[in-house]
């Protein structure tokens, strides 16, 4: 472990150096506050021990700058001094110091005194560490959700892509059919086969190909347009290609993500009601948030029986940020499992319907978005989960 000496006192720094190298420190020792700063800077230090009287630069000054700047690892400091008053103590420890020592200090204590500044930066780097494998985890866990949320819905999209273009494909076969005839027709006019093309055109049933063809390349319009739009939801949805921060409107986000759940709504009959009102640009991660409002569909379309009503509500509150509430007429959540909701892998879905994972990871979302969900629900009548949202991260 490496410690930092600071003292301008020769012999009494040497006697500290000679000390802690016994014991198996890495020194490094300055003779005022500016060099122990400059040395500070350049390396990485987990303890400090400073004289609190130096010239320019004196020790509770050092201190306060080491609290100043940000970096990782906590380092311990110990004010060294010859005042012992109350106020004193008060004063270094206000400045930032976890500890003191009173000069002339006295060996046994140093050792002691200092193995207990190990033992607090030991105890801080496994946090760091516990903390990293959470992070770690949890990036995991709402990677395992997407992955699963998406693979619930393939199917479901694949089919709302199916339809349109099963449509579309026998309208384009019609229209060549039709298309051809009405040239041969055309060709045994130019002819002057006024009989063959008479024949000709009611083979080919002109009269009705006149009639119908606008409409027919309307409909394969129409349906090329939904395949367009359902993969442009998709990406909006996605948002593969945003990976940061940005300015969203989320009546937009919600509007997207209900199209990507369309297909769950029909197969349930559920009706959907869908009121939004003008929103405030909300500095958010885009694909995040689509996620949370995913997990809060599903789960409302999948609380409902078939012909439910699912209702979703966007506003802004001024002064505060916007809500969004994703409302059921579905079972309802009794109150023992009002508490767990949240919990990781809670789920009373059969096994392969529900991870558990939705609602864990749409609050780990929220939160980090500065916001919060809230819960209405009584068994039997239905549920509103209420998302709200700041325009900006606490942090942004
Ligand atoms: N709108 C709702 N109505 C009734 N119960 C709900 C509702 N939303 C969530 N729940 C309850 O909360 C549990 C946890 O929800 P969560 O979204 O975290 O997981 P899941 O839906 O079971 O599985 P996953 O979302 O991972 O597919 C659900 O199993 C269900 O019991
Ligand atoms: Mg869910």
């Amino acid at each position: 472990m490496q410690v930092l000496i600071a003292d301008d006192d020769p012999v009494s720094r040497r006697l500290l150096q000679s000390y802690l190298q016994k014991w198996g420190y890495e020194v490094s020792a300055a003779q005022n506050g500016a060099e122990a700063w400059r040395l500070f800077q350049g390396a990485t230090f987990a303890i400090v021990i400073t004289d609190w009287m130096m010239p320019d630069v004196d020790g509770l000054e050092l201190i306060r700058r080491i609290r100043g700047i940000h970096r990782p690892g906590y380092v311990h400091a110990t004010l060294l001094t010859a005042r012992s008053q109350k106020e004193d103590l008060v004063e270094g420890m206000e400045a930032g110091a976890d500890d003191f020592l009173t000069k002339p200090f006295d060996r046994d204590e140093l050792r002691v005194r200092l193995r207990a500044a190990e033992r607090l930066v030991n105890l801080e780097q496994s946090l760091a560490e516990q903390n990293r494998i959470l992070r770690e985890t949890q990036a995991a866990l709402v990677q395992t959700e997407k992955l699963a949320s998406l693979g619930q819905l393939a199917a479901g999209i694949a089919h709302e892509i199916n339809n349109p273009i099963a449509y579309v494909t026998n309208n384009l076969v019609v229209i060549r059919r039709d298309t051809q005839a009405a040239l041969a027709a055309l060709d045994a006019h130019r002819r002057g086969d006024s009989a063959e093309a008479a024949r000709l055109e009611q083979e080919a049933d002109i009269g009705y190909f006149r009639e119908n063809f606008a409409r027919t390349c309307d409909k394969t319009l129409e349906g090329l347009h939904r395949v367009r739009d359902i993969v442009r939801n998709l990406r909006d949805f996605a948002r593969l290609d945003e990976a940061e921060f940005k300015e969203a409107d989320l009546n937009d986000a919600i509007r997207s993500t209900i199209e990507i759940v369309q297909h769950q709504i029909k197969a349930k009959s559920i009706r959907l009601e869908s009121e939004s009102n003008p929103l405030p640009p909300v500095l958010c991660h885009p694909g995040k948030i689509n996620q949370v409002f995913l997990n809060l569909l599903m789960n409302a379309i999948q609380a409902c029986t078939r012909g439910g009503v699912v209702a979703t509500r966007t506003r802004a509150e001024p002064g505060e940020g916007i809500v969004i509430e994703v409302q059921d007429n579905g079972c309802g959540i009794s109150p023992a499992h009002r508490s767990r909701l949240f919990e990781p892998f809670f789920t009373t879905k059969p096994v392969g319907q529900g991870t558990g994972l939705g609602l864990s990871v749409s609050f780990g979302i929220v939160r980090d978005h500065g916001g919060a969900i809230e819960v209405d629900s009584e068994v039997g009548s239905g549920s509103t989960f209420r998302v709200r949202l700041p325009l900006k991260p606490p942090t942004k």
